[in-house]
């Protein structure tokens, strides 16, 4: 992964490939004109004051994300200067906001894949605005490269290589609060792309097996305890939700426990995350056009393992346990058909009528197996619902909650972090639509409100009394469309800073 550093040098003293500055639309008197943000003042003043006309010569007007390249002034070691848009600059007194500054560094830094090294000479006010820097930077920066060629033909044909090096200019490298802003950044962002690379991973690579494997791997480096259930061990304790969805693929489902612990934690956090490693619907099957870009539907897993992962490496003073029920929901002779009943492992029956309904009977599984350790609150992460894409779009994730004042906490840590999210109800009127005939509860109701609906079912697998919410991530999980800000095509990590965000606010005694 790109590394990130901090130096003391002017930005015309870095030897580097290029010197990145922001621009913003003007507030006040240069209201509307091109401006240019503080960070970018020697580049200003080696083009003798004349940066901003140039610019705006060359097409820049600030908007958020544009990128305009331009030569470095004589006396710059770095031969580029790469000029970002900030979008509107900020009142007077007011800083440049913390999204503002991570999707700017995270559109430089994309714009500079192939280069070596990098000069961030954005406008840093203090340690919040170091590690926005620094995070946009290395989320930008990422791409996904593991089937590509990088190597030959100049990457001009297949993946270019990201960004090997991403300066900090501005930052202090013997400030307490500016270090831990920069190890924060590094560990969020080196686990949220690792996320986004499990995301990635085609799905005959990353199966259930697979995906726990990887876990157990990053468990022994991080000191985790990791416990694995296996198709085996699943059917001994009557998982019939995870068995279920599992028994149609030649791949057996896994269901994997991480556990970080803190000598000092006060409160215990249970995260829960779908880990269908390909959704094909099952007997239910997808038509082509709706199974192209199944091999996300285990984001959430994804999501999970990677804010655990980070708790541990921040050291957070909470306990943390997450979940990942991991399955490949395929058509075969052994698959559950429509007009099956399955026993849970909560001991609920279930009358499948969709078998591409198999996300909740993963997470039912997996949401009654946190409840018993009774939690402090339960969240679970899922691309759940087409539904919830309708309803949202593809940048916003809906929370749901069987707590007012839980949702609006986390719909708040969401905004802090730059994740779009809404808080979407749970109607009880919609639960009867789910009455089955022969068992306790169907997994499909109305089709209206399909993501609300699928929201209602999962609450009838939480523990009696524990806090709990549901991220629906199905729209932003996956980009379909093109790169912007920090956010790339493919694989979003989608969840992760909200979960870690959770963790930090819990741990410090600030959340429930
Ligand atoms: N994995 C899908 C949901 C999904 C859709 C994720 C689009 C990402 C993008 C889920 O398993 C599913 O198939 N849901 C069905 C539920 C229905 C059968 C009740 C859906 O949303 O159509
Ligand atoms: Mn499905
Ligand atoms: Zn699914």
């Amino acid at each position: 992964m790109t590394a990130l550093t901090l130096s003391t040098a002017a930005a015309p003293g870095l030897r580097a490939d290029a010197i990145v500055i922001g621009v913003a639309k003007g507030a006040g008197s240069s209201s509307g004109d091109l401006v240019v943000a503080p960070g970018g003042e020697a580049v200003e003043a080696a083009y003798d004051g004349r940066l901003a006309d140039v610019l705006e010569t060359l097409g820049a007007s600030g908007a958020e994300g544009e990128v305009t390249k331009l030569p470095a002034p004589s006396g710059f070691k770095a031969p580029l200067v790469l000029a970002v848009g900030l979008g509107a600059e900020p009142g007077e007194d007011a800083e440049y906001g913390a999204e503002a500054l991570r999707r700017a560094a995270g559109a430089a830094a994309r714009a500079l894949a192939g280069a070596q090294k990098a000069g961030f000479a954005l406008p840093v006010a203090d340690a919040a605005g170091v590690g926005a820097v620094g995070e946009g930077a290395l989320l930008g920066a990422y791409a996904f490269t593991t089937y590509k060629d990088t190597g030959g033909n100049g990457g001009a044909k297949n993946g270019k290589a990201p960004l090997a090096e991403a300066v900090l200019l501005g930052a202090k490298p013997r400030d307490k609060a500016h270090k831990a802003a920069v190890e924060r950044a590094v560990a969020v962002a080196e686990e949220l792309n690792r996320a986004r690379d499990l995301v990635n991973m085609p799905p005959n690579d990353l199966n259930p097996q697979a995906f726990a494997a990887i876990a157990q791997a990053a468990a022994k480096e991080h000191g985790l305890k990791v416990q694995v259930l296996d198709e085996k061990a699943l059917a001994k304790g009557g998982y019939g939700g995870i068995l279920g969805v599992g028994s149609g693929s030649a791949s057996a489902p896994r269901l994997v426990k991480l556990s970080y612990t803190h000598s000092k934690a006060a409160k215990h956090l249970a995260f829960v995350g779908k880990g269908i490693t390909y959704d094909s619907g099952g007997i239910s099957l997808k038509p082509a056009g709706h199974n192209e870009t199944m091999k996300c539907d285990m984001s959430g897993a994804a999501a999970v393992f990677a804010a655990v992962v980070t708790a541990a490496r921040l050291n957070l003073e909470v306990n943390v346990t997450g979940w990942l029920a991991l399955a490949e929901n395929m058509p075969s002779g052994s698959a559950t058909r429509p007009g099956d009943v399955l026993r849970m492992y909560s001991g609920k029956t279930v009358e499948v009528l969709n078998t591409d309904a198999e996300g909740r009977l993963v997470l039912a599984d997996a949401l009654w197996a946190a409840s018993e350790e009774n939690p402090d609150a339960i969240v679970d992460v899922a691309t759940l619902t087409g539904a919830m894409v309708l309803a949202l779009g593809t940048r916003t994730f809906g929370i749901m909650a069987n707590d007012d004042a839980f949702r609006g906490a986390i719909q708040e840590v969401a905004e802090e972090v730059g994740e779009d999210a809404w808080p979407m109800p749970l109607p009880e009127h919609l639960r009867k639509g789910m009455d089955s005939a022969t068992a306790d509860i169907a997994n499909m109701g109305e089709r209206m409100g399909g993501g609300l609906v699928a929201g209602l079912f999962l609450r009838e697998f939480v523990g009696e009394g524990i806090t709990w919410a549901h991220l629906d991530i199905a729209g932003p999980a996956f980009n379909e469309q093109g790169p912007f800000g920090y956010t790339p095509k493919g694989g979003t990590g989608s969840g992760v800073r909200t979960l870690v965000r959770l963790a930090e606010l819990t741990a410090a005694g600030d959340l429930g």
